[in-house]
């Protein structure tokens, strides 16, 4: 008798199954689709270029995607190989149409008319909340170390010219350097950061006005040499102004995840920063509950400071998926200001909390990313 499962646990079976170069094939976008039936699942595939099925290293993919289904013991396991797209992931050019190619498919509707400034970026993940404070910057920097600790490569962005804290919460050891009139963006815990920090004089105010931010954010993303990236995190600045849509309009994203504490008051400012990014197109991605609750360091005791559980309930009520929650934990706040984000070590409870958002949203991006019509080769 086979056991029932659900899309979402495929699609986590398939996280683990990586191509010849290492990189897993969720994360690449060439999963097209999961069906799940009565003793049957099917899985639609994209072989990542420029391999194919008459290929070696193809047919062991098949061969990895399949047993990892039947690992699963779900029935029996059916595999269809769409055609690639003709365009290699991260080609330069324009940006293609939504649900075209296996990038970021949403990125152009979420601006429009936007070009992709940094064409070799394949996802671009913006990190946003109503209100300042909640722990954007923390979840921004621990995603990405999240995904660089996973194999992926992955840049961190930060576009709070006002107060930049990336450099602090990844240590910044390193400075940009230019080299032929590029930024080569400094590397800290596997992950290429760039953030205005870097250049700014210390404990200086800066005014900006709108164009000059505009302008910084095209520079990061266009002069920057971000090479080719799966995952760019980008750590917005609070608030859901003029700021923060012309940075969205500029970086095309593919979607956006809210950080939320579980307080009403924090929710009711967290769907603001929904309503923005639903005016612009850009797919919600989903929530992450940040200081959901508090494990006493010394005897374990659990406390719901702010109530626990309100981002969760709230995304299900506005039909938006939860990504986890993260615990309002000393460590975190001290590794943070130490330069070295929690979830550099997942064997520990806070670094496993961010880990597993990071699979979260890793499959959650799979899954919007999941091509309509499959050609069978
Ligand atoms: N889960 C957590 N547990 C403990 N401390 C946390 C947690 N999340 C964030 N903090 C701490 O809270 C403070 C604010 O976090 P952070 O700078 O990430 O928020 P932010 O939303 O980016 O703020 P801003 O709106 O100013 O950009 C920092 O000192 C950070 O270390
Ligand atoms: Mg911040």
């Amino acid at each position: 008798m086979s056991k029932r499962v659900h899309p979402q646990d495929v699609m986590k079976a398939l996280s683990g199954v990586r191509d010849a170069a290492g990189r897993g094939i969720v994360a690449l976008g060439c999963v097209k689709g999961v069906e799940v039936g009565e003793g049957r699942v099917s899985v639609a595939l994209e072989l990542p270029l420029p391999m194919s099925v008459t290929t070696p290293a193809g047919q062991q993919l098949l061969r990895a995607v399949h047993e990892a289904v039947e690992a699963l013991d779900a029935g029996t396991v059916e595999i269809h190989v769409a055609r690639p797209s003709s365009e290699p992931a991260g080609a330069s050019g324009p940006a293609s149409a939504p649900g075209a190619g296996h990038g970021s498919a949403p990125a152009q509707a979420a601006a429009g008319t936007a070009p992709r400034l940094a064409p070799g970026v394949r996802t671009t993940i913006a990190v946003a909340s109503g209100k300042g404070g909640v722990g954007k910057s923390t979840v921004a920097a621990n995603l990405a170390v999240a995904f660089a600790s996973a194999g992926r490569s992955a840049g961190l962005m930060d576009t709070d010219v006002y107060g930049p804290s990336v450099p602090i919460l990844v240590g910044a050891q390193r400075e940009p350097a230019v080299v032929d009139g590029k930024i080569e963006p400094p590397i800290e815990h596997g992950v290429k950061i760039i953030s205005m920090g870097y250049f700014l004089p210390k404990d200086e105010a800066v005014i900006w006005r709108g164009p000059m931010l505009h302008k910084t954010v095209q520079q990061f993303l266009g002069d920057v040499r971000w090479g080719s990236l799966d995952y760019l995190v980008i750590d917005l600045p609070p608030g859901t102004g003029d700021i923060q849509l012309s940075l969205c309009q500029t970086a095309a994203l593919t979607g956006a995840v809210i950080v939320s504490t579980p307080q009403d008051l924090a929710l009711t400012v967290a769907s603001k920063a929904i309503a923005m990014f639903q005016k612009l197109n850009v797919p919600i991605l989903g929530i992450v509950e940040n200081m959901s609750y508090h494990v006493c360091s010394e005897c374990g005791h659990r406390e719901d400071i702010f109530g626990h559980g309100g981002a969760r309930a709230a995304a299900e009520r506005l039909g938006f998926p939860f990504l986890g929650e993260i615990p309002l934990d000393l460590r975190i706040r001290t590794q943070s200001d130490r330069g070295q984000p929690v979830a550099l070590d997942g064997s520990t409870p806070q670094g496993k909390a961010f880990r597993d958002v990071a699979l979260a949203l890793e499959t959650e991006l799979a899954q919007t990313q999941v091509a309509e019509e499959i050609v069978i080769e």
